[in-house]
């Protein structure tokens, strides 16, 4: 088929699939040495930690986005009346977490999007003194925006309030630097860019905000866990590092994927997939003007990266292209093509041969 679905999910690489065989064989014959495992989890959360910019004492191991956006929004010590600012239409996911906290009479306020990607300037306006986070996607799975964090974190940064990213989309495809965007908490699954199967997720907690405390508790969140393994209820200190996040055994299959996808991804460089995904995107808008079929999200370079929306029926186009073997997905406001490192600018001129011959015999449901 021609996949052109990484935002959807990325198809599993050889070398990944070789590390989860290897990991497996490992298990089945030796009924798994944990402690080699475990040193393992601990050599990729500095990998994966460095490959964000951050320490390993950063980052927590999770199940996937959402977990780690309901992390953040609970550890956040929320008052009645307060409020946290969201941009209309983003991912459900990351809608829903602060949502929840209504119950705790905490406010959620929709900013709408318009024109562009947000920035600062798009929140500002909407902030007061009860403002304590902003949460949005560094690039958007609905129309491929690709947000200008930095400016935002500098403005969070100067009202001392949190910034939360969704991660999901950018991280494998855009260098994702929490330091020089000035994140507070940013939280990704790991089956898009970062070439991994589903269950595995990163949260990245910025060191210096020891206030933030996690709801759920288990000995894995302990500073001194109980060497008897009898809970000791006069002493719960918690972990100081991203740690005290986590709860219970990992999703140790994907931890070995996770190896062996930033191994993949960090030989090729994520400077290099940037540009290879953005240079696809410059051929696919060139090939759809052409065609006059139009691009739903941005056209400007800083603002996109490897999703492209066009302004196609989705009834009627899904169907088609599924016929012809091209993989995208159905979006809001159009079909979704998305790049990953592994496609081709032979790939874009298949899928814009494909539509030109569509557009020919006009496609029907
Ligand atoms: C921006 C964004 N956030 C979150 C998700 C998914 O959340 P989760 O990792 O919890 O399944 C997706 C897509 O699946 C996404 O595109």
């Amino acid at each position: 088929m021609l996949y052109l679905d990484t935002a959807h999910q990325s198809p599993l690489a050889t070398s990944v699939r070789q590390a989860l065989e290897s990991f497996y064989q490992e298990a089945n014959a030796f009924g798994g040495p944990k402690p080699v495992w475990l040193e393992r989890v601990e050599r990729v959360r500095a990998r994966a930690a460095a490959f964000l910019g951050a320490a390993a004492g950063e980052l927590a191991f999770t199940k996937n986005t959402s977990e780690g956006l309901n992390i953040a929004a609970n550890a956040i010590d929320f008052a009645p009346g307060d409020n946290v600012l969201l941009i209309e239409g983003d991912h459900p996911n990351n809608a829903y977490a602060w949502l929840n906290l209504r119950r705790r009479g905490v406010e959620v306020r929709f900013v709408k999007l318009g024109q562009g990607v947000a920035d600062a300037s798009l929140f500002a306006p909407h902030m007061d003194a009860r403002t304590r986070a902003i949460s949005l996607s560094h690039v958007t799975f609905h129309a491929g925006h690709r947000h200008d964090v930095a400016s935002v974190g500098r403005l969070c940064r100067e009202r001392g309030i949190y910034l939360v990213v969704d991660a999901m989309q950018s991280v494998g495809v855009l260098p994702v630097d929490v330091k020089a965007m000035g994140v507070s908490i940013l939280a990704a699954g790991c089956h898009k860019g970062l070439l991994v199967p589903q269950g595995l997720g990163l949260l990245y907690v910025d060191a210096a905000l020891t206030e933030l405390q996690p709801v759920y508790l288990a000995t894995a969140g302990l500073a001194r866990p109980p060497a008897d393994l009898i809970a000791n209820p006069n002493d719960m200190a918690l972990r100081e590092d991203a740690g005290r996040f986590e709860i219970g055994n990992y999703n140790l299959a994907d931890i070995h994927a996770l190896d062996a996808a930033l191994d993949l991804i960090v030989s090729v460089g994520i400077a290099n997939i940037e540009r290879h995904v953005l240079a696809l995107g410059d051929r696919l808008i060139e090939r759809m003007d052409a065609l006059g079929v139009g691009l739903v999200g941005p056209r400007e370079r800083a603002r996109r990266a490897h999703i492209y929306v066009l302004d196609l029926p989705v009834e009627t186009w899904i169907g088609f292209l599924a016929q012809q073997g091209v993989r995208v997905s159905p979006e809001r406001d159009g079909v979704r093509v998305s790049f990953g490192l592994f496609n081709t600018p032979d790939d874009v001129d298949r899928v814009a041969g494909i539509i030109a011959a569509g557009l020919q015999a006009p496609v029907s449901a």
